[in-house]
């Protein structure tokens, strides 16, 4: 046996056995920059070139079987890490959640889980857009003019203005410009709903400067104002869980639909307090209507071939009248007092079957 060979079965039998760190010292002690085989390797570089001949397949055949077997070594020991470290951090899932167990699932979250489960079974599907938009999307394609009062510095979170940039960049004001987002990556039909985060420069009782809305949209041929309000009165009476509940339509207007229409839902007093169902007053729930031809040609469709409708409103106000908080900061607080009262049960998950309000 050569000495080459003599030091190949040393180091590869203690390859074989060295764990990651004793692995790494092997490597560097004989692959390193002063390592031995470098060493070996270099000698190549005085010997005549009849000698190089004889011995450079020996050497390198030696460096490619050490490098090899640190290669393997090394996977096998990466490999066991991560089994051990699976094993390790496994979780039971089908243990009972523990009691006591802190923390609920917020109004906000519950009430999207919700209209996500209503309008799904309506045949909708759940679209998102950024809430960091450019005005084009926000403003311009939804028809709403320069002049615009939802324009104003004192309306709208803007970033400062880019040199290079073709649209200002903005904190979305309300979810619709999802519609625009939607209407120009899918074919008709399209029926989704964009539940999401958006900025106004507000704050009083009623107001915080991000709020939460829902957006829906219906895009197909042949389709009418008879349809909105049918899909609206569906969706209110599984969300309230009543069949009480009365719609009023009421002219109105939105830049990007027309008609506008507000829409109205009837509250009865029972014991004092508003309660939604009846008709003994009313109060508005929903901004809608069909959507306007500019708006859709402006998302590349043709509006003599489709037409649709569109609704958008407040999540948190839907929760609030659902659930019947009254100040909508108290939302955005994170005060764990109001979170375990209005807060619902992690595992109650909202089902049509089993009553969306769980
Ligand atoms: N974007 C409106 C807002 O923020 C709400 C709205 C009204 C959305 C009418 C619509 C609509 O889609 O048709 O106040």
């Amino acid at each position: 046996m050569t000495d080459l060979d003599q030091t190949r079965v040393e180091l590869l039998g203690a390859i074989a056995a060295a764990d990651a760190e004793a692995l790494e010292t092997i490597r560097v002690s004989a692959l390193g920059k002063s390592g031995s085989i470098t060493a070996l390797m270099k000698t190549l570089g005085q010997m005549s070139p009849e000698e190089r001949q004889a011995k450079a397949p020996a050497i390198q055949a030696f460096r490619g079987a050490v490098a090899d077997a640190i290669a393997e070594r090394k996977a096998a020991l990466d490999a066991a890490a991560l089994d051990a470290r699976l094993a390790s951090e496994r979780l039971d899932m089908t243990r009972p959640v523990a009691a006591g167990a802190e923390g609920s699932v917020h109004p906000v979250s519950q009430v999207m889980d919700e209209l996500a489960e209503i309008f799904a079974d309506l045949g909708f599907a759940v679209a998102t857009g950024p809430e960091i938009e450019d005005d084009w999307h926000n403003f311009t394609a939804l028809n709403i003019p320069e002049t615009h009062p939802a324009r104003a510095m004192h309306d709208t979170f803007y970033f400062p203005d880019e040199e290079g940039r073709a649209h200002r960049m903005l904190l979305r004001t309300h979810t619709s410009p999802v519609q625009i987002r939607t209407m120009m990556t899918q074919q008709p039909p399209i029926r989704i709903i964009a539940p999401g985060r958006v900025y106004r420069s507000d704050s009083d009782a009623t107001h915080t400067p991000m709020f939460h809305q829902i957006e829906g949209l219906v895009i197909d041929k042949d389709i009418h104002l008879g349809h909105l309000r049918w899909t609206l009165e569906t969706f209110l009476k599984a969300f309230f869980e009543r069949d009480d509940i009365v719609l009023r339509l009421r002219p109105s207007y939105f830049p990007f639909t027309e008609p506008s229409v507000e829409v109205d839902v009837g509250y009865s007093i029972e014991k004092g307090r508003r309660v939604i169902g009846g008709s003994e007053g009313w109060m508005e729930v929903l901004g809608s209507g069909m959507v306007h031809p500019k708006v859709i040609a402006a998302c590349g469709l043709d509006p003599d071939e489709y037409q649709g409708f569109a609704f958008g409103t407040g999540v948190d106000r839907l929760a609030m009248l659902k659930y019947g908080m009254d100040d909508l900061r108290a939302f955005f607080d994170g005060d764990l007092r109001w979170l375990r009262h209005y807060g619902f049960r992690a595992l109650d998950v909202p089902t049509l079957s089993g009553g969306v309000g769980a």
